[in-house]
């Protein structure tokens, strides 16, 4: 069976690796099943910091394929993908593409795979931040929309999808345990009928790597001696979402919110590229106290966020790390898809901050086991075998 996985923004390089981690295990265990894992990288994130460091850190392998897409409007880049990833597909004929997240990538591999009819496994499927201004929720929405598989990383997904009115829950929306299948439970309600899709609730993927990555961090990382930083001793920033920084206003806004922060800790700024050639042009600057330093890998980041006193964010993963490593976090956005963090208090919008935080327990099952991935590829065993 071929698998075919087309990323090409940091995060999806994060969200690969477990994955590919869980097929190589399958394939240990199960040889006379071999799954081929076929990486294609769309090129959309190309500096050294924000693509090949993410490789070179988790050890994942080189792409197979890389379409060197590069950076455009959402239509040139978007259009670019599709036409790229579409002359992979059609050579390599997986019998699977897995897309991950809400990216241009995202999007221009699905629409890519959904004509020539590859079925689709969506990682990620159901987030909703119901602000259509944003460009990933269109993308989410489509690709959801494209898929066959609906890799829903928590029940506020399902949710959202069968609000949408998608029907066809695999075991009625709920988690379901790693050795589902082993225990002979049937999968008679999925069929391969071209068209059909199916919601299922397989937990986040952030969270496998999270747990994989953490003690590492913690052995290996040297971030803190090199950035001279006391733990508990300064608070973190990360900005890239276009709402925030393709309106100067808004970016200006955000600027003066964090320089009155900085008058009581130093902030650490690893910047995205994005974002510094924005900042160039801005009138209001960042005060000395704010440091500005390169992208960070996920390693360092992670150290980096453990050790803070705070966040101040408009990533989505970032957001969720804080969440589960219970250090306070504002959204710098008037939403997010990531609504458990939030009921927690741990997580608290920019617009409704109001100088504290008071946070409850973090709920331990809110994005699964840390088996998201293997989940995944168990789902597959199980349809390309038996069907
Ligand atoms: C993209 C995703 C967003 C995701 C984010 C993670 C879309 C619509 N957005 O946003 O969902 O959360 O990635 O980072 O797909 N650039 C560089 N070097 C790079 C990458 C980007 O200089 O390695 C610059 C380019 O000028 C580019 C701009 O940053 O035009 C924006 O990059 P783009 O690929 O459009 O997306 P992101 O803003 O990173």
């Amino acid at each position: 069976m071929k698998m075919t996985h087309i990323v090409g923004a940091r995060p999806q390089f994060i969200k690969y690796f477990p994955v590919s981690e869980a097929i190589k295990k399958f394939n240990r265990h199960n040889p006379e099943k071999c799954i081929q894992d076929v990486l294609v990288h769309t090129g959309q994130h190309y500096d050294y910091n924000m693509s090949k460091i993410f490789f070179d850190k988790f050890g994942i392998k080189e792409p197979g394929y890389h379409l060197g897409v590069g950076s455009g409007t959402h239509g040139e880049q978007t259009g670019k993908i599709i036409q790229q990833a579409e002359k992979v597909l059609l050579k390599e004929r997986p019998d699977l593409i897995v897309v991950y997240g809400d990216t241009n990538s995202t999007l221009g591999g699905a629409l890519a795979a959904a004509k020539p009819h590859i079925p689709i496994a969506h990682v990620e499927a159901g987030l909703r931040s119901f602000n259509k201004a944003m460009p990933e929720e269109i993308n989410r929405i489509l690709v959801d929309h494209m898929s066959t598989f609906l890799l829903c990383p928590s029940k506020t997904a399902v949710k959202n999808l069968t609000d949408e009115g998608f029907r066809n829950l695999f075991n009625d929306g709920k988690f379901f345990p790693l050795n589902y299948f082993t225990e002979g439970k049937d999968v008679k309600d999925i069929n391969k009928d071209y068209g059909n899709s199916f919601v299922m609730n397989v937990g986040d993927v952030m969270y496998d790597v999270l747990l994989y990555a953490i003690d590492i961090a913690e052995k290996e990382s040297v971030i803190l001696e090199q950035l001279q930083l006391v733990s508990g001793n300064y608070y973190l920033l990360t900005l890239h979402r276009a709402e925030n920084i393709d309106h100067v206003e808004r970016l200006e806004e955000i600027i003066g919110f964090v320089n009155d922060l900085s008058k009581d800790k130093t902030v650490i700024f690893p910047i995205h590229p994005r974002t510094k050639k924005i900042y160039r042009d801005a009138k209001r600057r960042f005060t000395e106290n704010v440091n500005k330093i390169e992208p960070m890998d996920y390693f360092d980041l992670l150290m980096l966020l453990k050790n803070s006193d705070l966040v101040m964010t408009d990533s989505g993963g970032l957001q969720k790390e804080a969440y589960w490593l219970e250090i306070p976090c504002i959204t710098m956005r008037n939403e997010t898809e990531w609504v458990e963090t939030i009921k927690s208090s741990w997580n608290v919008l920019y617009k409704d901050y109001n100088g504290s935080h008071n946070p409850t327990d973090v709920n331990g099952t809110d994005y699964g086991d840390g088996k998201a991935a293997e989940r995944i590829v168990s789902i597959r065993d199980k349809l390309w075998t038996e069907n």
